[in-house]
């Protein structure tokens, strides 16, 4: 097998792991938990989302978390899944963006309330609005390997997403296990042939561990050459509209396997292991 020197990890708690919380986190603990994960190294966290607080309230305080991690000078990410949310977002100061697209269009339906092809299409303006303003744009293809409304999802399903971000000139793709029952047979597979398609794409693995296959998903992405993984501290996350799917791969388990590997990240071990017990408090999911 062949493993790379480093890898980056980028940490997603602070949105991906706390969206889904059904009570209301303080954004003071919020500002604390994404202050400890900077000091532990992260180049990159994602932070929080211009969504509809309506739709998920969770993540009402966007502008408050941003405007905090304007003022720590960390890199970070905020969600922006329509025109409204990037006016926000630039109105907050953000500089790295994230758009999120699901495969199946029953997905996209319950989750941002538009088809597949109505979210490229406002895609296409995000694109357009975030390049005039310098921005970094991650873009997410959720519901990448299975969907829990459709079942299977086919490699054309995602490729159809896929070709559009690369044509709009996303910055990285992120490919979302979000149901959580891919396995490193599927990883592989669908990886490499998106690297064989878009041999100059960044790729990002982003898997959920309801079928504790999370790691293994990540061995089986590295060998197709992915370098970049997103994973939550404490295991904490869920998406509201995908049942039944539990948190993301925890940054520590991928932290302690990488350590043992001697694959270089630029995180602490030792201050991640202390900042498990602070994240799974902010949860009550995880008690
Ligand atoms: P909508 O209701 O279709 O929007 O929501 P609309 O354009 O029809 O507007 C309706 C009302 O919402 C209006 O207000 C708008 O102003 C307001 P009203 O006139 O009724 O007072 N509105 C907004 N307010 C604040 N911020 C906004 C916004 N947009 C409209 N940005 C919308 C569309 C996308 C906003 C909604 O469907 C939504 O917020 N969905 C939430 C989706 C979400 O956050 N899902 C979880 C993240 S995805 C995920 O977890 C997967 C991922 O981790 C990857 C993986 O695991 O694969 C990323
Ligand atoms: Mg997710």
């Amino acid at each position: 097998m062949n493993f790379p020197e480093r890898i980056e990890i980028i940490e997603v708690g602070p949105r991906d792991g706390l969206q889904n919380e059904p009570e209301p986190v303080s954004t003071s603990n919020k500002k604390e938990l994404i202050k400890k994960l900077a000091d532990a190294g992260f180049s990159r966290i994602e932070t929080t989302a211009f969504v509809s607080p309506k739709w998920v309230p969770q993540m009402a305080d966007a502008d408050e978390i941003s405007d905090y991690c304007n003022r720590l000078g960390i890199k970070y990410i905020a969600l922006t899944p329509n025109l409204k949310a990037l006016d926000r977002a630039i109105a907050a100061k953000v500089r790295q963006i994230a758009v999120f697209i699901g495969a199946s269009t029953i997905f996209n339906q319950k989750n941002i309330n538009k088809t597949t092809e109505e979210s490229l299409a406002e895609c296409e303006a995000i694109f357009l609005r975030a390049k005039e303003h310098g921005l970094f744009i991650r873009a997410y293809i959720s519901m990448a390997f299975t969907c829990p409304y459709q079942g299977e999802v086919t490699f054309e399903e995602v490729n159809h997403v896929c070709q559009r971000f690369v044509e709009l000139g996303a910055d990285e793709i992120v490919i979302g296990d979000t149901n959580g029952h891919a396995n490193p047979q599927m990883v592989y597979e669908r990886f490499s042939r998106l690297r064989e398609l878009y041999p100059d794409t960044v790729f990002v693995g982003h898997f959920h561990n309801t079928w504790n296959m999370a790691l293994a998903n990540t061995i089986a992405a590295i060998q197709c050459g992915v370098e970049k993984f997103d994973s939550s501290i404490g295991g904490l996350g869920g998406c509201p509209y995908t049942p039944g799917a539990t948190g993301n791969l925890a940054t520590e388990e991928l932290l302690l396997m990488t350590s043992e590997m001697g694959i270089e990240t630029s995180i602490s071990f030792e201050k991640i292991k202390q900042i498990v017990p602070f994240a799974k408090s902010l949860s009550t999911r995880s008690m």
